[in-house]
This record gives C-alpha cells, structure tokens and sequence, in this order.
C-alpha cells in the first residue's frame, strides 16, 4: 500500500518524553509525580506577565516583521555583548524566533544538505536529533564522558570527524546529563572546528542555570569562533516562560542572515505579546532568575543527596541545568521497563535513558524543575521502590 507519509517523517522516532508521559496518564494514579518535565514549575515572573498585558492592550497584536522587534533584538545583541563579550548586529544577526526549538531548527535547515554530518552529543536531547533528522542531515554521536561529569574529549570528537563533517552541536549546560563543558573543553573544540571549517551550533537555552562554581562558557566568546557559532538560545528555562514561544538564533550576520527564509518558512515570526514580554524579561530585574537559580540548588542537593542513598544508583552530580542522569544499570532492567516500573510502583514518572541513545539504556533522566516537597516525596517513594527490587 502506498504510504502517505514522507519518508523523512517515518525515519524518525516519537519524543521519549511522551511516550512515557502516554503511559503514565493512561495508568491514572492521582498522586502520580511527574520529573518528566524539563520545564520550569514556577510562574512567569509577574513584570513580565505586565508587559505582555500591556502588549495585548496597546495593540501589538500584528505581524513583527520575520526578524522580530527592533527593540527585542537590540536588547539581545546588547545581552550577548555583555554575557559573551561579543559582538552581534542586532538587524542582521539576530532572529527572534518561536522558542529555542525554532531556533535549532532554522540551524539546522540552514546548514546542513542531506546527507551532511553534525557532530552530536551523546546522550542527545530528542529535539536536536529529530530535526536533524528531518532536515536529512546525519547526526554523528560522539560520547560524552560521565566520569568526568559528562564532557566531550578532544579525542573522541577528532576521531568521527570525517569529509562530510560540516558541523558540530553543544548542548551545554547539557540535557538530559546536566553537565557543563569547561573552558578547557571548550578551548581544545574551537581547535577542531577552525581546524576543520565547522560551523558551531551552540544550543544555551540553560546558560542562566549552573550550580556551585561551576561557570557556564560559551564558546562563541573564545577568540576566534564568534564568526562560526549560531547561539540558540530561549526564554524559556531562564525567566520560565516555556509556553510563550520565544527565544531567538543569534551570530555572524553572514551565517545568520539566510536563516530568515527557514524562520519565514516555519512561522513567519515569533508572537508578537511574547516577543513584548521577552524584552521586559530581559530589559527588566533579574532576581528572579537568581531566586529561581536558589531554588533549583536546593532541589538539586535533595535528589542528589537521595539518589546517593540509593543502593544500586550511581549518579554524577549534575552542574547544570535541572536534570540529573543516574546509572541504575545494576538492576538489570532496560531504561524503559525500568521508568514504567517506577511509575507503576512509585507513581513517580522518568525518562527513560534509551529514549536519549541505545547506549544509555542503562540511565533515566530525572528533572528537578518541580517543588521541593514533590522532589523529596519522588525521592522517598523511588527509594522505597528499589528497595524491593534485586539487583543483578
Ligand atoms: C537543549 C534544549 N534545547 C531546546 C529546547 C527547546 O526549548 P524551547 O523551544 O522552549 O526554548 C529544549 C527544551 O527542553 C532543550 O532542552
């Protein structure tokens, strides 16, 4: 029988995270707790929320224009200049854009030809390898390193560069690992990126999220690869404000500019009340990303803390973002059987590892963007849980 749909739309596979959500709602428990979630549980700051109400009220309800609003890209070129230290055309490198997600996509549509590699991390975030895959671009996972807090080795990265490697993917502060690459890290891949002309896609929708002294680097700011880097980056995770949409794309103007065509293709421009909302998000007080910051620390340090009384569990503390990434391979369950197993009998719902690569079937992602009293209930009931399971 003929099949209706494209073979790009088939070569590719569901989100993990619902499917598993899938399962989760059609058992119904009531009191069921969902780290599913990389999404933050607090309220859009509330001078944020004016400033949409504003937009709405003064009329800002029509096209933008497909770059987004003069003022918002202004205001981003300026951030940049002062969180990277570099310089960004606010008319020509910078594209306001439907979230993070729109801005990964118009990189990769506007990189890469069928049939190109991207190096990707391994463990990838679903979206990142979805898209590629749907631009016809080859993700090309290169492992990162959990011993030492999942980074990506100089070695490994040389070693799947190939003719056809135009690109390399950073996800960091990382998702679904929470780990961050250091400068040194960052340093020795700027090498084998001018070394072998790639263009860099920095994915930092987490970059307002570290822990401890843990310091976030991008590495457009290294000397030198500001004119090969696209920085995408979102509203979403910092000032949480996932459901508004907006986060931009933002580079050489070279590099940058073409991508309006993939940006018009895709939505023609970000919503104009988000778009409104953004600039009083980053135009105004940031104590509440320092709150929110304070607030995820303390939920990190008690699913970490939990985690480590849990025999059988081995988890590398996560710094950053709000995921962590424990190993519960001991209990000689796939990473599938293992998360339904958790939902059945913790009512407490993960992601499975193998959702994020074949090769982390061993891992589930728990996220932490939850309450505190909801975070150390998972932890109490997961503990619980496992303690009535043998291990191999
Ligand atoms: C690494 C990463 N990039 C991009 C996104 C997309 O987020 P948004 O489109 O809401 O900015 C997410 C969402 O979870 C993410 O984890």
């Amino acid at each position: 029988m003929r099949d209706l749909h494209s073979k790009r739309v088939r070569s590719v596979e569901r989100s993990p995270f619902y499917v598993i959500w899938d399962y989760a709602r059609e058992l119904g428990f009531t009191d069921t707790i969902y780290l599913n979630l990389g999404e933050p549980d607090f309220e859009t700051p509330e001078h944020i929320r004016k400033a949409a109400k504003e937009a709405i009220d003064g009329g800002y309800t029509h096209y933008t224009g497909d770059r987004g609003y003069n003022d918002l890209r202004s205001a981003i070129s300026e951030h940049l200049k002062d969180t990277r230290g570099i310089d960004v055309d606010p008319e020509d490198g910078v594209i306001v854009t439907s979230g993070g997600a729109e801005g990964n996509w118009c990189a990769f549509m506007g990189i890469l030809n069928p049939g190109d590699e991207i190096l990707v991390p391994s463990p990838f975030y679903p979206g990142h390898k979805i898209q590629i895959g749907l631009t016809g671009g080859i993700p090309i996972t290169v492992p990162l390193n959990e011993e030492e807090g999942f980074v990506w080795s100089k070695e490994d990265v040389e070693e799947k560069i190939t003719k056809k490697t135009k690109a390399m993917l950073i996800c960091s502060p990382n998702n679904p690992t929470g780990g961050v690459f250091t400068r040194k890290c960052l340093n020795e891949l700027s090498e084998i990126a001018t070394e072998h002309n790639l263009v860099v896609i920095s994915d930092e929708v987490y970059y307002a999220m570290t822990y401890g002294d843990t310091e976030f680097v991008s590495i457009s700011s290294i000397p030198g690869m500001a004119e090969r880097t696209l920085i995408t980056n979102s509203f979403s995770k910092t000032y949480a404000m996932t459901g508004w949409r907006v986060g931009y794309i933002a580079g050489n103007s070279e590099l940058v500019k073409d991508l309006l065509k993939v940006h018009y293709a895709s939505t023609i421009n970000a919503p104009s009340i988000a778009q409104k909302a953004a600039l009083a998000a980053l135009t105004g007080p940031q104590d509440c990303v320092g709150e929110m910051r304070k607030a995820y620390t303390e939920r990190r340090e008690r699913l970490i803390e939990g985690l480590k009384t849990m025999v059988g569990v081995k988890c590398t503390p996560p710094n950053g973002a709000f995921y962590a990434f424990p190993d519960i391979s001991e209990f000689g369950l796939n990473s599938w059987d293992f998360s339904k197993l958790l939902i059945r009998e913790a009512h407490v719902v993960t992601v499975p590892g193998g959702g994020f690569g074949p090769k982390w079937d061993g891992h589930i992602r728990i996220s932490y963007a939850n309450s505190i009293e909801n975070v150390e209930k998972a932890v109490e009931r997961i503990s619980t849980t496992l303690s009535g399971i043998h291990r191999k």
